[in-house]
């Protein structure tokens, strides 16, 4: 399983990155506004900031809702850096835009993914990506784990040559998302940097910690 960081912050990234169990990383419009990017020129700066950090797929969003200023919009964000990854909402310009791309070899990832049809259209398209956002569903009492468990099943029945699109568990929000993720068999999950440092936290852990630290002052 690939872990990616979804954040826009340089410093996250980079301290996931130190980790060393770093991927890739994703992005949005709402994760780019929180750290305050605004304009063109200071987007594409940032999107470039982002790959020399990381050298793993980047998923970049399109900004643009119609499909002439997606495919436009997904051209110029491939040619930025080899690690971009187009990213297109699942709409119906997003669909065509995911198929045109695909078509010229250019690797997408469709967002705002809520259920296994939508999934389908989008392995169909020929989407790199998927992302089914699993906390979202849990915030409106629907089960987003059962939606990766259906969308992987699907996916199973059939071989590369016909689907061949990798599940991106998004909107992850503790570890036993990414725990279960795993135990699915998501491609990929991307998280929070707090949720991805929490795998490496346990109360127990920390005890046996403390009391090595205590006994190695013993004999030393
Ligand atoms: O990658 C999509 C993700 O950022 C959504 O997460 O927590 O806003 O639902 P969240």
């Amino acid at each position: 399983m690939e872990f990616f960081i979804d954040t826009a912050d340089l410093e996250q990234i980079k301290i996931a990155h130190s980790m060393g169990i770093l991927d890739g990383v994703t992005t949005n419009p709402s994760l780019m506004s929180t750290i305050g990017i605004k304009g063109k020129k200071q987007i594409m700066k940032h999107y470039l900031d982002i790959c020399s950090i990381v050298d793993g797929p980047v998923s970049a969003e399109v900004l643009s809702t119609d499909y002439k200023g997606m495919v436009s919009e997904g051209e110029e964000l491939n040619d930025l850096h080899r690690n971009i990854i187009v990213k297109l909402p699942m709409t119906q310009d997003g669909v065509k835009a995911i198929r045109h791309l695909s078509n010229m070899g250019i690797r997408t990832n469709c967002t705002l993914v809520f259920s296994v049809g939508q999934a389908l259209v989008a392995a169909k398209a020929g989407a790199t990506y998927v992302s089914p956002f699993v906390g979202r569903l849990d915030d409106v009492s629907s089960d987003g784990l059962s939606l990766i468990k259906e969308i992987k099943q699907v996916y199973l029945n059939y071989d590369k040559c016909q689907l061949d699109t990798k599940i991106l568990a998004a909107s992850i929000r503790n570890q036993m998302h990414i725990i279960n993720c795993a135990k699915i068999g998501a491609d990929v999950i991307t998280a929070p940097l707090n949720v991805l440092q929490s795998l490496i936290n346990h109360p127990l852990t920390d005890i046996g910690m403390n009391k090595f630290i205590e006994d190695t002052k013993k004999f030393i």
